[in-house]
């Protein structure tokens, strides 16, 4: 049993935001959510374990629909284990691990192999699987036996699919399943290299640079390959300001389209390049202030529905690798509570409720998990977080890897505690 007292509690579901006490119960639910004192008097707490939140904001435990865990097979990176670990320590208690691993989760023997091992973990670490086979593009997987599997949604994550015609079928498929399809956006044809903006910063590094075009075209085809279906689409990690219009205008228009922006699209440009190198080298690239504004009134205003990581982890060895040939991606599950309330929250750009709620109910109910929210009989899955608290991203972290081009910077927000089906697996060492 946990006593959580003291805490402003924020449940954007219900729109909660009071000082309340949250007790959760010993078969790992919340027992109960009640203004100040109340719980003592109203049930036997004797033997809770009590949590001081004063000061502290208690929200539903994050949940994160795009990270990278490399399991299998790539597991010198990150595996399901340290994922977790790291997850925990960013205030989530559930993930939705990506499928491009070795080899990738394109079949129901791959998926249920790394499925069991994920059934252990001290948090949610759920499944997506692959749309097509070996992520070709050409033939797709069998989706109604993988979503039998447990699968939470379908995804070639890393690489756009091109084939319309194959991508027509999947989203009808993900429409008749009801699982979310996340597409990663950027067409093949409109680019020149990956991983850093085409513009300024790429000319100045003598790279090809990967264009908005690229993104933006590619996103427009799926929005209105979709618009007939109505598919769960899910478009990953968004960065340009024109495909925010998009997404803004199709939901304008009815045609269900859902998006996703990483914690350092909205904290950073291309810039960051310069300082950083590889470190800031991802895919799609950082980008323009103004296409963080945009992000930033995107998420504000609701056009984009989720704050995920896409946390990619890669080896020290791998991103000391010159630019254009190391891999693209950065940590970000430790990074992302802090780097969001710094940039957008802190700056007055977008309200706190926002924020938790593009972190908690908006994901979980796009996949359909049972999380997200702060409820009596619901799960005792919660985050309790400091908003004012300063500290300095350090050099190692929970995760296997430690390829973040935010290490030495110093963030505003930190989490305190993490509960996930009523245990704490992690709290801050003080
Ligand atoms: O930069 C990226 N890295 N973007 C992706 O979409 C994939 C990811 C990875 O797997 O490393
Ligand atoms: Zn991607």
């Amino acid at each position: 049993m946990i006593l959580i007292k003291n805490g402003r509690v924020i449940d954007p579901a219900s729109g909660l935001d009071e000082l309340q006490d949250v007790l959760i119960g010993d078969d790992g639910r919340i027992a109960a959510i009640e203004a100040c004192g109340e719980i003592e008097h109203k049930y036997s707490v004797e033997n809770a374990e009590v949590i001081d939140a004063t000061g502290n904001v208690v929200a539903p435990g994050f949940v994160d629909v795009h990270v990278h865990f490399r399991d299998p097979g790539l597991t010198y990176k990150e595996d399901i284990v340290t994922g977790a670990q790291a997850a925990a320590a960013g205030g989530y208690t559930i993930v939705v691990c990506m499928a491009n691993t070795k080899p990738s989760i394109d079949s129901v023997e791959v998926f249920n192999e790394v499925y069991a091992r994920e059934q252990k973990l001290p948090i949610h670490v759920l499944q997506a699987a692959n749309v097509t086979i070996g992520m070709q593009g050409a033939k797709l997987t069998d989706m109604v036996a993988l979503k039998d599997a447990g699968a939470v949604g379908f995804t070639d994550d890393g690489v756009p699919i091109a084939d319309e015609k194959l991508l027509l079928e999947a989203l009808k498929q993900c429409k008749e399943l009801d699982v979310p399809i996340s597409l990663h956006e950027e067409a093949p044809e409109l680019m020149y290299s990956p991983g850093v903006n085409y513009g300024e910063v790429s000319r100045e590094l003598g790279l090809g640079g990967a264009p908005e075009e690229a993104e933006y075209v590619l996103t427009a085809r799926d929005i209105m390959l979709n618009a007939k279906i109505g598919a769960k689409l899910d478009i990953q990690h968004i960065s340009s300001a024109v495909t925010v219009e998009l997404l803004r205008q199709a939901k304008k228009h009815g045609i269900r389209v859902y998006g996703e922006v990483t914690p350092q699209h909205l904290a950073a440009t291309e810039d960051l390049v310069r300082k950083k190198g590889s470190l800031a080298r991802v895919n799609p690239p950082l980008r323009t202030e103004a296409d963080r504004q945009a992000l930033i009134a995107g998420v504000a205003d609701g056009t984009i529905d989720m704050i995920a990581t896409d946390h990619a982890p890669h080896s020290a060895e791998e991103k000391a690798r010159d630019i254009s040939e190391a891999p693209s991606g950065m940590i970000g599950l430790e990074t992302a509570l802090g780097l969001v309330l710094t940039h957008t929250y802190h700056t007055g750009l977008i309200p706190l409720e926002t924020i938790i709620r593009a972190l908690t109910v908006n994901p979980a109910r796009l996949y359909n998990v049972d999380g997200g929210y702060l409820s009596v009989g619901g799960p005792g899955d919660v985050v309790i977080f400091d908003l004012d608290k300063e500290w300095i991203v350090p050099e190692h972290f929970a995760s296997k890897a430690s390829n973040s081009p935010f290490i030495g910077d110093e963030l505003q927000g930190r989490v305190e505690y993490t509960i996930c089906n009523g245990q704490i697996v992690y709290s801050l060492a003080k």
